[in-house]
C-alpha cells in the first residue's frame, strides 16, 4: 500500500505541476491497467457507513445519483437495492473499467465533472451520494465542488457525503490527498438543504476523524 500511495503522489504532485491538478485520477486509472490493487479507495465493497444508512432507511428506493464512482462499488450496492442509479466519474478510464465490470441494467454509468454538472440532473435526484471526493480534491475545486451538490437533490430527497474530518483536538498539518475537512466546511454543503444527520466516529488507529452527513430537500 505505501508503493501505491508513493505512485499517487507522484501522480498528483506531477499534474500539480502541469497546472492540472485534477487530472492525476485519469493517470492513475490508466496506470492501474485495470488491476485494482492500484486503486487504493477501492475496497470491492460499498462504504460502511453508506451500509448502515440503509440499513435504517430499508425499504426506499428511489433515483440515485453518485457523484466520483471510481470503481463503482457504492453504485453497484444501491442498484442491487433496488435504485435506479446514475453514476459518473471525472475519469474515463474508470469509467471504461467500470462499465466492463458491473453492465448493471440500472445503472448508467456516464463521464462528468462535479465541476460542471449536467444541467438535466438539476433537483433530479432522490439520493445525491458524495463519497470520498471533496476530500480528495485541492480547495480551489472543493469549494465550487461543494456548491454543485445540494442543487441535484430533487423535492424530499437526500444529500449523503461521507468522508475524513479534521480533529479538532489534533491541528496537525496533513500533506494531502486526500485532506480531512473542517466541520464548518461539511456543514456547508447542503445549507440550502435541512440537515437531518450527522454521524462522527474516530477510529483508534487514526488521528482525523470520519463523518457521514446527511440533508433532505422538503
Ligand atoms: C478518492 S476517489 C473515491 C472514489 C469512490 N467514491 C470511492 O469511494 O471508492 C475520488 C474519485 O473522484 C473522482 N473525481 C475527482 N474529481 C472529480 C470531479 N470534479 N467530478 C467527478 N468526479 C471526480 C476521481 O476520478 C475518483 O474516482
Amino acid at each position: 500500500m505505501d508503493d501505491v500511495r508513493k505512485i499517487l503522489r507522484n501522480l498528483s504532485d506531477a499534474a500539480s505541476e502541469r497546472g492540472a491538478p485534477l487530472d492525476w485520477f485519469e493517470d492513475l486509472y490508466d496506470f492501474a491497467g485495470k488491476d485494482s490493487t492500484f486503486i487504493p479507495w477501492s475496497k470491492g465493497e460499498p462504504h460502511p457507513f453508506l451500509v448502515d444508512w440503509m440499513d435504517e432507511y430499508a425499504g426506499r428506493e428511489g433515483s440515485a445519483l453518485i457523484v466520483g464512482c471510481g470503481l463503482g462499488e457504492d453504485a453497484v450496492y444501491l442498484a442491487e437495492k433496488g435504485w435506479n442509479v446514475t453514476a459518473f466519474d471525472l475519469s474515463e478510464s474508470a469509467i471504461r473499467w467500470v462499465k466492463e465490470m458491473h453492465a448493471h441494467h440500472s445503472i448508467s454509468w456516464e463521464v462528468g465533472d462535479l465541476l460542471k454538472p449536467n444541467p438535466t440532473w438539476i433537483e433530479k435526484f432522490d439520493l445525491v451520494l458524495e463519497v470520498h471526493i471533496l476530500q480528495a480534491i485541492p480547495e480551489v475545486f472543493r469549494i465550487p465542488a461543494s456548491q454543485n451538490l445540494a442543487p441535484l437533490v430533487g423535492q424530499g430527497g437526500q444529500l449523503i457525503c461521507i468522508g475524513r474530518m479534521e480533529n479538532p483536538l489534533n491541528e496537525i498539518e496533513v500533506d494531502g490527498p486526500p485532506w480531512p475537512l473542517e466541520r464548518s466546511f461539511i456543514q456547508s454543503i447542503g445549507q440550502t438543504l435541512n440537515p437531518t444527520d450527522m454521524y462522527v466516529v474516530q477510529y483508534e488507529e487514526e488521528e482525523h476523524l470520519r463523518y457521514r452527513a446527511v440533508w433532505q430537500r422538503s
